[in-house]
């Protein structure tokens, strides 16, 4: 492992670049390598078995491109952090989310919208538990607003449904408890990417975003660890998928990431 290898980050597909957005800009002189598994998204619909083979057959494969950390840029995967192997330290998106809800409430409900998967395995409830009995989240699972986003979300109208889908039942259930529900976690890495819509339609909520908490702890580990890149030779991000290359293409566009090469790539299973 050297201080110079690229931070590896995972996701099923474009989710993890709202991530990989946040380290560069806030870590531009780390190298950083990223593996989307287009071709087996959504993820959020397998069962957790699958996920974790797949997730340690990706973490494997990018320990063995020299990546000096794992980040699971996928909520997803996430919530199965204590089932996955790595020889190298693994940071979990949930992690940082529970981090970013901790830093704006301190007591009372926060609506959490997330994969089948990520609200199934209760990841979220059980990383908030560990700090705290007075927050709690009023999750709910969307089977589709992951994929309308990796898609291109090229039909606005589809687009608001799937998320008023996925947010309204939080808001109603909130309101039955006497609740009015103020912050609103975006526990997939795909929602950001429709941020601004999703506050366009709740200009009220607060759109709480995992990413910006991965950051602060992956900032903490390297300098704990004194383990910053400090090779003078220009950084760069790789980026490999399974699948999709178009739809990669143009979110790193979009998004104005920044790429040295994007490759299709196989995962050895
Ligand atoms: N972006 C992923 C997450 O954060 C998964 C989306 C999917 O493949 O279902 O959970």
């Amino acid at each position: 492992m050297e201080k110079s290898g690229p931070i590896g980050l995972i996701d099923s597909g474009i989710g993890g670049f709202t991530v990989l957005k946040e380290l560069q800009m806030r870590l531009p002189n780390e190298n950083y390598l990223y593996f989307g598994d287009s071709k087996r998204m959504p993820y959020g619909e397998r069962e957790n078995d699958e996920l974790i083979f797949l997730g340690n057959a990706i973490i494997k494969e990018l320990e063995a491109q020299g990546v000096k950390a794992v980040v699971l840029a996928c909520n997803t995967l996430s919530s199965l952090t204590s089932d996955l192997t790595s020889r190298v330290p693994l940071f979990s998106v949930i992690e940082a989310g529970v981090q970013e809800t901790l830093a704006c409430k301190d007591r009372g409900m926060v609506g959490l919208i997330a994969t089948i998967a990520t609200v199934k395995n209760r990841g979220y409830e059980r990383e908030l538990l560990l700090w705290t009995k007075d927050v709690q989240y009023i999750a709910q699972g969307t089977h589709t607003l992951g994929k309308v986003i990796n898609d291109g979300q090229k039909n606005l109208k589809i687009l608001k449904n799937n998320i008023r889908e996925a947010v309204e039942p939080i808001l109603l259930r909130g309101a039955k408890k006497g609740m009015m529900i103020e912050d609103l976690l975006l526990g997939c890495t795909h929602f950001p990417i429709v941020e601004g819509t999703i506050k366009q339609m709740y200009p009220d909520l607060n759109l709480i975003n995992p990413a910006d908490g991965l950051v602060r702890l992956m900032e903490k580990h390297l300098r704990e660890n004194d383990y910053f890149n400090n090779e003078k030779s220009p950084c760069t991000t790789q980026i490999l998928t399974t699948g999709d290359f178009e739809i990669f293409e143009n979110m790193i566009n979009e998004l104005e990431l920044n790429c040295a090469s994007l490759k299709m790539t196989e995962l050895e299973i």
